[in-house]
């Protein structure tokens, strides 16, 4: 994987990010009140937000986590959906609340969310941590949305570039250099 030359530039602080979590959780908690609530992280990008997420909710919920592979370069996908790590819960009847690190074309989440359609949820809810709609392709109903950044590659907060970046406690904007 080549690594090209690059500097990151602030999008969202560290506070912004754990105050708009922290009120899209009582948010949740509200309106998915008397439910005991599946939180269905996409692996590896929604691990950070997932977790900050599920700690600050008060409702019952359990955790689970899938993994596609969608990328064909480091910044573009390709449109090519691959599972390649199922979810294990039993998610018939039950509340499930995908958590996504990040919807771009939306072409991977519409392929997730009709995957998990077919397992028999009761409830199918969508939260992302961030929407990017300058490159949506497909639409995506997002229930619940962290940011909505309009464009760019950003990296932090589980994001990656190349795997990297994942562990920056605020989000930026990839920027390479020419
Ligand atoms: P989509 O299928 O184009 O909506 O993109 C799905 C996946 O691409 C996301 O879940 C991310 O893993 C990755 N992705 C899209 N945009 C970005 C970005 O700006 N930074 C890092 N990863 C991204
Ligand atoms: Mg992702």
């Amino acid at each position: 994987m080549i690594t090209q030359e690059h500097t990151i530039e602030p999008v969202l602080t560290p506070e912004q990010i754990q105050e708009r979590v922290a009120a899209l959780a009582s948010q949740l908690d509200q309106e998915l009140k008397g439910a005991e609530p599946i939180l269905l992280g996409v692996l590896n990008g929604a691990f950070v937000f997932l977790s900050d997420l599920a700690r600050k909710m008060s409702l019952p919920v359990q955790v689970d986590f899938c993994r596609l592979a969608s990328y064909g370069t480091s910044t573009e996908s390709c449109g090519q959906i691959t599972l390649s790590k199922d979810c294990e819960l039993d998610l018939r009847g039950r509340v499930v609340l995908v958590v996504e690190d990040i919807v771009d074309t939306g072409l991977t989440v519409n392929w997730l969310l009709r995957h998990l359609r077919a397992r028999g949820p009761k409830k199918l809810k969508l939260c992302s941590f961030i929407d990017k709609p300058e490159r949506r392709e497909t639409q995506v109903d997002l229930d619940y949305v962290g940011f909505t950044v309009p464009r760019g590659f950003l990296v932090g907060y589980g994001l990656d570039y190349n795997q990297q970046y994942r562990n920056l406690p605020g989000v930026g904007e990839l920027k390479f250099c020419s």
